[in-house]
C-alpha cells in the first residue's frame, strides 16, 4: 500500500506540481498580460505630455515672431528703430515742467511728440544738395562758422531749409558731424533746430537743418541793421533757450550737456521762438568718468565757465554758466568780450556781476534799446537769474529747471499785460531793411 500509496502520492504530487505549473504558467501568463497594458498605458500618456509640450512650445514661438515682426513693420526708418526708447522717454518727461499756454509762448502740445510732418533724419545725395542749393552759389550763403558754410537750399519736396557743408579738414569735423547726426536724429524737441537730414557721399559731409527764418539770436542783439528786440521777445527767447537747456539736461538720458551755448546758436523762426542749434561738441552723461567729464576745452571764449575752462571739468553747470552769459547779453545788449571798451568793462560777466544783486546799478547796466518797457520787478527778477548762473561756483548754480520756473511766470504775466492792450509789451521784432 505503502508503494501505491506513495507511487498515488507521487503521482498526486506530479499532478499538483504539474497544476500548480500550468497555474503558475497560467498566473505568469495573466502576470505578463496585466504589465504590458499598464506599459502601453504609460506609453501613451507620455506620448500626449510630449506632443502637448511640443505644441504649447510651438504656440509661444510662433507668438513671439508673431510680435517681433509686427515691431519691424513699424520701425520703418534706420533713426526711429534706433531711438525709440529714447523719443518714447523724452515724450514723457517732457510734460513735466509748466508750460504757458494762449498762444503766447509755444502750443503746450508741441513738446509730446515730433511734429506730425517729422519725416524722420533723411539721407541726401550730394547731388540732391547742389540742386537744393542752385550749386551751394554764394548767393545761397546765410552764415559762415567755424565748421563750415551755411546755405539756404530748397529740397525736392518744396521744402525750403538751411544747409551747411562742413569743411573736410580735421577729426574735429568728422566728429561733430557724428555726433549732430547722432543726437539730433533721437532728439526731438520744439526748443531745438530740427535735423531734416544728412549727407556722407564720398568725402563730402553735409547736415540739412530746418530752416529759421530769422537768423540768429547774435544778429538781432548785435548787429546794428536789425531793429532791437523788445523786452518781451526777449523774455520769451530766455525761456525758449532755458527749456532747450532743460530738455538736454534734465529730460534726456543719459544727459547732454551742449558746450556750445551761445547767442550765434539761438536760432530764431518766423515767430521769434527761439531753438538751439549747433550739437558737433555736445557731450553725453554717459561719458563721464567719476560723475564728470574731464575733456579737452573747446568752445567758445567768453561763454565757458571758469572751472571748465582752467580745468576741462565738463558738468551740465558749464552750459547753466553760457546761459548766464546769453542771459547777460539780453538784458545788457553787449557782447562776452569787448576789448574796445573801457578797461574794466572789457569781460561782461566780470563788469556785471557785482551790479546785478543791485537795484540802481541793473538799471543803469540795461540796454539803452529797453528804456521803458520793463516792470522793475521783472528786471531785478532776471538779472537774479543771470547773477545765480554766472557765480564761479558751480554747484551753487541752478539747474535749468529753476531758470524756467523762474521764467514761466514772468513770461505768463508778460503775455497777460499785452493782451490788456498795453503797448510797451507789444512785439514787432522783424528785422531792419539792410
Ligand atoms: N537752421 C538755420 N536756419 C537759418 N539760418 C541758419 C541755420 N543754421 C545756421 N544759420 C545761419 O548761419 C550762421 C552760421 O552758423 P554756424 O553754426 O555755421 O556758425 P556760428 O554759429 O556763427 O559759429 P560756430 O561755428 O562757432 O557755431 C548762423 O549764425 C545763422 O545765421
Ligand atoms: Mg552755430
Amino acid at each position: 500500500m505503502e508503494p501505491s500509496t506513495t507511487g498515488e502520492s507521487a503521482k498526486s504530487h506530479r499532478n499538483h506540481t504539474i497544476k500548480h505549473h500550468s497555474l503558475h504558467s497560467q498566473l505568469h501568463v495573466h502576470h505578463h498580460g496585466i504589465l504590458s497594458s499598464t506599459s502601453i498605458l504609460i506609453i501613451i500618456i507620455s506620448t500626449i505630455s510630449v506632443v502637448l509640450v511640443l505644441t504649447i512650445f510651438l504656440i509661444i514661438a510662433m507668438l513671439r515672431r508673431l510680435k517681433s515682426s509686427k515691431n519691424r513693420g513699424s520701425c520703418r526708418d534706420l533713426s526711429s528703430c534706433n531711438t525709440s526708447k529714447s523719443v518714447a522717454h523724452n515724450t514723457i518727461s517732457f510734460t513735466s515742467s509748466p508750460d504757458v499756454n494762449g498762444g503766447c509762448l509755444y502750443g503746450s502740445n508741441l513738446g509730446h511728440k515730433p511734429p506730425s510732418k517729422y519725416k524722420g533724419v533723411q539721407v541726401f545725395t550730394y547731388k540732391e544738395l547742389e540742386i537744393a542749393t542752385n550749386k551751394f552759389s554764394a548767393s545761397n550763403v546765410i552764415g559762415n562758422g567755424g565748421y563750415g558754410v551755411v546755405y539756404r537750399g530748397t529740397l525736392s519736396d518744396g521744402t525750403v531749409a538751411a544747409i551747411k557743408m562742413l569743411h573736410r579738414e580735421g577729426k574735429q569735423g568728422e566728429r561733430a558731424f557724428r555726433v549732430e547726426v547722432d543726437l539730433l536724429s533721437r532728439l526731438h524737441s520744439p526748443y531745438l533746430v530740427d535735423l531734416l537730414g544728412y549727407c556722407a557721399d564720398q568725402n563730402h559731409r553735409l547736415l540739412i537743418f530746418e530752416f529759421m527764418h530769422n537768423g540768429s539770436l547774435q544778429h538781432h542783439l548785435h548787429h546794428k541793421q536789425y531793429r532791437p528786440l523788445e523786452w518781451g521777445t526777449r523774455l520769451r527767447i530766455a525761456l525758449g533757450c532755458a527749456r532747450a537747456l532743460e530738455f538736454l539736461h534734465e529730460h534726456t538720458i543719459p544727459a547732454v550737456i551742449h558746450r556750445d551755448f551761445k547767442c550765434s546758436n539761438i536760432l530764431l523762426d518766423q515767430d521769434f521762438r527761439a531753438k538751439v542749434s549747433d550739437f558737433g561738441l555736445a557731450k553725453m552723461g554717459s561719458d563721464r568718468i567719476n560723475g564728470q567729464n574731464l575733456t579737452r576745452v573747446l568752445g567758445t571764449t567768453g561763454y565757458l565757465a571758469p572751472e571748465y575752462a582752467s580745468t576741462g571739468k565738463l558738468t551740465t553747470k558749464s552750459d547753466v554758466y553760457s546761459y548766464g552769459v546769453v542771459l547777460l547779453q539780453i538784458l545788457t545788449g553787449r557782447i562776452p568780450i569787448d576789448t574796445k571798451r573801457p578797461s574794466g568793462e572789457h569781460v561782461l560777466v566780470s563788469w556785471a556781476l557785482p551790479r546785478l544783486t543791485n537795484r540802481d546799478k541793473v538799471m543803469e547796466m540795461i540796454d539803452p534799446a529797453l528804456q521803458g518797457q520793463y516792470l522793475m520787478k521783472d528786471l531785478i527778477q532776471v538779472a537774479a537769474i543771470a547773477a545765480v548762473c554766472v557765480q564761479p561756483e558751480a554747484d551753487y548754480r541752478p539747474l535749468m529747471t529753476d531758470v524756467v520756473q523762474s521764467l514761466v511766470p514772468l513770461v505768463k504775466n508778460l503775455s497777460s499785460v499785452s493782451s490788456t492792450g498795453s503797448s510797451r509789451f507789444m512785439n514787432q521784432s522783424s528785422p531792419r531793411p539792410m
